[in-house]
């Protein structure tokens, strides 16, 4: 069989509408009932969103990471700060959260300014991982070029010993953003590319709610 011409491959989307009269009075509720609804549907891995930071010279860059926890104050995810993700988020703290739930033909765009969260919160979530993920944030010097795959190994290997069967405490350099937003993108696919978007922006203490031109 022919392989297909990437040109051509197109999906229509048609599951679901979305306007300014349907859409919660403020974006974290809206966030949560969709997250719940990704959550129940069949979209393989729901809390993985891309973030996208900028570095000093202004050069964007993305990976995915894992969404761990939201509340009205901002959405959270751990990692290590000495990361090239970390280093560009403490010289600019402006970030992009993005999340794509194909089987739900839906995207949400989220900007926003991302801050430590306390050292507190950073400690009670590394303590919920399992062991192996907990030596290997120590073992990792994320970000950072390694002369081979054994090298890592050895690496996990001295840090599980050192540790032996005792306590794993949170790496100094290792914990929690939290990113407050000040934008949200709800987008739903529609037919023949006409998606409906729905952006709650923040205007003082209050969210001003518009449609967007798909
Ligand atoms: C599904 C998935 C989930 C991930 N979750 C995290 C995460 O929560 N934290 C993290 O630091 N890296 C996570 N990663 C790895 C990152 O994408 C990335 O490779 C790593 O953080 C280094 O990024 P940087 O060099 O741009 O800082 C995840 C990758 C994938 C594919």
């Amino acid at each position: 069989m022919d392989k297909p011409k990437l040109a051509d491959l197109r999906r229509d989307y048609s599951l679901e509408e979305l306007s300014k009269s349907s859409v919660e009075a403020d974006p974290f509720s809206q966030f949560a009932k969709w997250m719940d609804e990704a959550l129940e549907s069949a979209v393989i891995e729901p809390t993985a969103m891309t973030l996208s930071t900028v570095d000093n010279d202004g050069r964007p860059s993305s990976r995915v990471v894992l969404l761990k926890g939201f509340d009205g104050d901002g959405f959270v995810f751990f990692t290590n700060y000495e990361s090239r993700k970390g280093s560009d988020l403490t010289a600019n703290p402006h970030a992009s959260l993005h999340f794509f739930w194909p089987d739900l033909e839906r995207q949400v765009i989220i900007a926003g300014v991302a801050e430590k969260v306390s050292r507190e919160e950073s400690e009670q979530y590394f303590a919920s991982r399992p062991r192996e993920s907990r030596i290997g944030a120590w073992a990792s010097k994320q970000s950072t070029v390694l002369e081979n795959r054994e090298e890592l190994e050895r690496r996990v290997e001295e840090v599980g010993s050192r540790f032996g069967d005792g306590e794993i405490p949170c790496p100094p350099f290792w914990g929690g953003f939290r990113v407050t937003p000040i934008r949200i993108e709800f987008w739903q696919g529609r037919q023949s590319r006409l998606h409906d978007r729905i952006v709650y922006q923040l205007s003082g203490n209050s969210w001003q709610i518009y449609r967007l031109s798909p």
